[in-house]
């Protein structure tokens, strides 16, 4: 199984200040990334075009949005659907990251939906899950993921498969922080993912990849990659900078 390394750059940068991140990405990372790693940048949607076509050339690297409206097209003012992604070159998509649940309001029903139609429409998917810190002080972590899951993948129990869905664990205190989740946090609860996968996706689920986000750091990927049921890291302030991006995608 590839440790999918991914990149969230949120709502930043200019089309050419994207453009140029990605071509230091590649001269850094160009003949370096290992068999074992599957590289991915999800950048705002202005720049998803030019930032595949330089991707394209480069087989260790895919791009995704952060958002797409699960619905073929239609009369809905300021969204962009599955096919207009794919025909910019973008082959992923988040779903349910937790500011859109947080701060747009969206549930886990509309994740459901947008997880099914998006795999449906031939989009990657990574379904984003993860406790708020008031969630965790109330014991609820379990109780929390397992509805996010349950309820995300409703919809797709048939025709998710491991190359095509991946979850991402973000504790949402975790995440622009800097205060990073623990080995024995973050080990329970990939390991819980796991479990509810396996239950919930008979045929893929031991499989599905089961990324960590929040605060991941060039100096802390080696160890967070190193826990059981971390299938790779989704990475924003540190995924800004080429730089920092690169070491953690060779770390
Ligand atoms: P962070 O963000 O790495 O800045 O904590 C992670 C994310 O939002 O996916």
């Amino acid at each position: 199984m590839k440790k999918l390394m991914a990149a969230n750059w949120k709502m930043y940068k200019s089309v050419d200040q994207g453009v140029t991140t990605a071509q230091e990405l590649c001269a850094l990372l160009d003949g370096q990334v290992s068999d074992d790693r599957e590289v991915l940048v999800c950048t705002p949607c202005t720049m998803l075009g030019p930032v595949a076509e330089i991707f394209s050339q480069r087989p260790y690297c895919a791009v995704g949005a952060q958002n797409f409206y699960p619905a073929a097209q239609g009369a809905f003012t300021g969204e962009i659907c599955p096919e207009q992604l794919l025909s910019l070159g973008c082959s992923w998509a988040l779903v349910g990251h937790s500011e859109r649940r947080h701060i747009l309001g969206e549930t886990d029903e509309f994740c459901a939906r947008k997880v099914a139609f998006g795999l449906d429409a031939g989009l990657k998917i990574i379904l984003c899950v993860g406790e708020t810190i008031e969630e965790r002080r109330a014991g609820q972590v379990e109780q929390v993921l397992e509805r996010q899951l349950m309820v995300g993948l409703r919809y797709v129990v048939h025709n998710a498969t491991a190359a095509t869905l991946s979850i991402a664990y973000e504790p949402v205190w975790a995440i622009g922080t800097g205060e990073v989740a623990g080995p024995d946090e973050i080990c329970a609860a990939h390991t819980f993912v796991r479990t509810t996968l396996c239950s919930l996706l008979p045929s893929c689920g031991a499989e599905v990849r089961i990324l960590y986000g929040g605060s991941v750091k060039p100096d802390n990927t080696a160890a967070i990659l190193s826990l059981d049921n971390v299938n790779g890291v989704l990475v924003g302030g540190a995924s800004l900078h080429a730089g920092s991006f690169a070491q953690i995608v060779l770390a």
